[in-house]
């Protein structure tokens, strides 16, 4: 068994997902991994709530507070320094995550995406905005995609992806609540297979072990 996860959820609504994985520890279907701290630039998000909720530390972040990128960066590194993490999952996190923390954490940060990769994405391409553009394109298929965080916007190598219909009735509200439904299931699997070392990343690709 590789070291224990210990993970920071940034999010910054919610926090669906960020839930999804947490019960998926505690019921015991994710071994060696806790979620030790939550970040959000949000302080109204329900992320926050939840983890509260269930005494996990929980901080308020946001660069507002901050002068400059680098004090609000420093801030976040030094929160993640604090609470020992060794793997970031951005739960719907709305902003963009520094080379900085890239570079500490490299392979080490993962995102959940609610479309399917390498399309719907990029800047602007976010929660419901992602679900108009597919409708609106009528796209035949939609779907959810964990990656690898690098300095792109949804960029970086695909771990897991799973594929759903896009229905000729369907409207952006109706495709996202299904999207999500597959992104509660998608995501605690893809932290499971880090947490039981299943993932390798080598030369640009993943490699999963079953
Ligand atoms: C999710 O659909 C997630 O894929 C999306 O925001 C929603 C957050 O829901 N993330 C993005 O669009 C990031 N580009 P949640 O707060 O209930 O987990």
């Amino acid at each position: 068994m590789p070291d224990k996860l210990n993970i920071a959820i940034f999010a910054s609504g919610n926090g669906s997902n960020f839930r999804a994985i947490h019960e998926a520890i505690i019921g015991g279907k994710i071994r060696n991994a806790q979620i030790a701290l939550v970040i959000s630039n949000n302080s109204d998000a329900g992320a926050l709530e939840i983890a509260r909720g269930f005494n996990i530390p929980a901080m308020h972040i946001s660069r507002t507070q901050y002068r400059s990128d680098d004090e609000f960066n420093a801030t976040l590194i030094g929160a993640l320094a604090k609470h020992h993490i060794n793997f970031i999952a951005l739960a719907g996190y709305m902003k963009k995550i520094d080379a900085s923390i890239v570079g500490a954490f490299r392979n080490r940060i993962v995102n959940i995406h609610p479309a399917l990769l390498p399309k719907f994405g990029g800047n602007g391409m976010y929660g419901m905005y992602v679900h108009e553009a597919v409708v609106a394109a009528k796209e035949k298929l939609s779907g959810a995609t964990v990656h690898i965080v690098d300095d792109e916007y949804d960029h970086g190598i695909i771990v897991l992806q799973k594929t759903i219909v896009v229905e000729p009735a369907d409207t952006a509200e109706t495709l996202a609540a299904r999207v999500l439904n597959i992104e509660h299931e998608i995501y605690p699997e893809a932290i499971r297979l880090f947490a039981e070392g299943k993932i390798k990343i080598e030369n640009g690709k993943v490699i999963i072990s079953q």
